[in-house]
């Protein structure tokens, strides 16, 4: 039998992640990354094309006769990659441009979520600026804005007082500080609550959930200083913290039934079907989890977690979804916990340099249960490691709990170094001490 020839779109750790997954299938498929990094070149092929360069993508995967193509971003599934490859009859996973809009439309989402009466945070989209201070006038305090077009992540404020919501209104609406991304802007009800991340496999029809997990957004310890992608993840999560019930069973059912498979359902009847990764993040109100925001992919750090956890050959469920069999396909699940740990470059998320020399990663390896991803490091002219990006490396571990997870993964950080490292300190704190 001729081996599968799969291409893997994207360059983070977190295809790094889903390649080394799929490379220990004993079908021993071949592997290319586009763009890829040096952790992807271990184990295939990395191209030199841009992972939103559909023209060439296409043209490499007729030449090569590509069995499968994974698009695993946001940007080349937001410009339509999955219709394109499907017109040439090409095998691709992920959401078409269409079902993509759940991540990259927020006024779309949002006007989705309230046709369909799905759990998310009141808002109202406004345009005119003195209509939105006379919304802002009966709301209450803290209030969310958020610039409806993409703002390179610099779009949402949580405002404190009026003055300070009015102030945000004027520069998004009429000083345009986010050009045209901020002609219209949601005005939205702060939601209080643990924030979550919770996936889902689906074929369209069917879906299978993953563990839930929790990412650290901001650059900083105890969550301060601005978003970023992601410096860290834990999961499962517990079923208590402080005592108190946390992600119970209950809880995972009311997840399932009053978002996921709704939300799946309503995007069929709306005609256009989910295939791939649904990534709602969520906030747990008291009265019941709420969705801060679609994703329509894999999460980064998430994924580099989760496919410490997974037992299931994920080219298998994969190929399900493709062909609307996930429901027959049983998906197991380590019962261990895992945690993710981010280096990054310093200065990230705003600007940083590049080429520095990363070492003790080996060293790192070879503590039990470790594997460090690679992100934003490439091999230079002389062989060594150096970092090329923002999220250079994810540090993972699994461990029988999650403090075990957690110190073994810091352990395994503390022999790997490059100038200007930085990453968080508490992943997992707040939950570990809550316990
Ligand atoms: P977003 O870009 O929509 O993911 O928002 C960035 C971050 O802002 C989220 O991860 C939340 O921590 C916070 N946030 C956004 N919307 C709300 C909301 N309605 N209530 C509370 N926090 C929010
Ligand atoms: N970890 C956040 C994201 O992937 O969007």
């Amino acid at each position: 039998m001729n081996k599968q020839k799969i291409l893997i779109i994207g360059g983070g750790g977190r295809e790094h992640a889903i390649g080394w997954k799929i490379a220990q299938s004993k079908r021993e498929p071949v592997l290319y990354f586009a763009p890829g990094n040096a952790g992807t070149a271990e184990i295939g092929t990395n191209l030199d094309i841009k992972a939103t360069d559909i023209i060439k993508l296409l043209e490499f995967v007729k030449n090569e006769k590509i069995t499968l193509t994974l698009a695993i971003p946001d940007d080349p599934l937001a410009l339509g990659i999955v219709d394109e490859f499907r017109k040439d009859g090409l095998r691709i996973f992920g959401p078409t441009k269409a079902a993509a809009q759940l991540e990259s439309s927020k006024a779309f989402s949002k006007r989705f979520m309230k046709r369909h009466n799905l759990p998310t945070a009141r808002f109202e989209v406004f345009s005119d600026i003195n209509l939105a201070k006379e919304y802002l006038e009966k709301e209450s305090l803290p209030i969310v804005i958020k610039a409806s077009g993409l703002a390179f992540g610099k779009g949402v404020i949580i405002a404190e007082t009026k003055e300070e919501a009015v102030n945000v209104l004027e520069n998004i609406l009429v000083k345009k500080i986010f050009g045209s991304a901020g002609n219209e802007v949601v005005i939205e009800e702060f939601l209080v609550g643990p924030e979550i991340s919770t996936h889902a496999f689906s074929d369209g029809k069917n879906y299978k959930l993953f563990p839930t997990s929790e990412d650290h957004k901001k650059i900083g310890e105890n969550d301060t200083g601005p978003n970023t992608g992601g410096m860290g993840t834990i999961a499962p999560l517990p079923r208590q913290m402080k005592g108190q019930a946390f992600v119970t069973k209950e809880l995972l059912k009311r997840i399932e039934h009053e978002i996921i498979a709704p939300t799946l359902n309503a995007m069929r009847e709306d005609g256009i079907p989910f295939e791939g990764i649904l990534y709602p993040g969520l906030i747990l109100t008291k009265n019941g989890p709420k969705i801060l925001e679609y994703n329509a992919r894999f999460g980064d750090p998430e994924t580099q977690t989760y496919m410490r956890l997974l037992e299931t050959n994920l080219l298998d469920i994969i190929n399900a979804c493709i062909d609307k069999k996930l429901e027959e396909l049983p998906i197991k699940w380590k019962e261990v916990s895992a945690c993710t740990i981010v280096l990054a470059s310093n200065g990230y998320p705003g600007v940083y340099e590049k080429g520095k020399i990363i070492d003790g990663i080996e060293e790192a390896e070879k503590e039990s249960d470790i594997v460090v991803f690679k992100g934003g490091v490439r091999k230079d002219e002389q062989g060594n490691l150096v970092t090329n990006g923002g999220r250079v490396l994810g540090v993972s571990a699994t461990g029988n709990n999650l403090k075990e997870a957690l110190a073994k993964a810091y352990e395994a950080v503390s022999k790997i170094s490059f100038e200007g490292m930085q990453y968080r300190r508490d992943i997992g704190k707040k939950i570990l001490l809550l316990n």
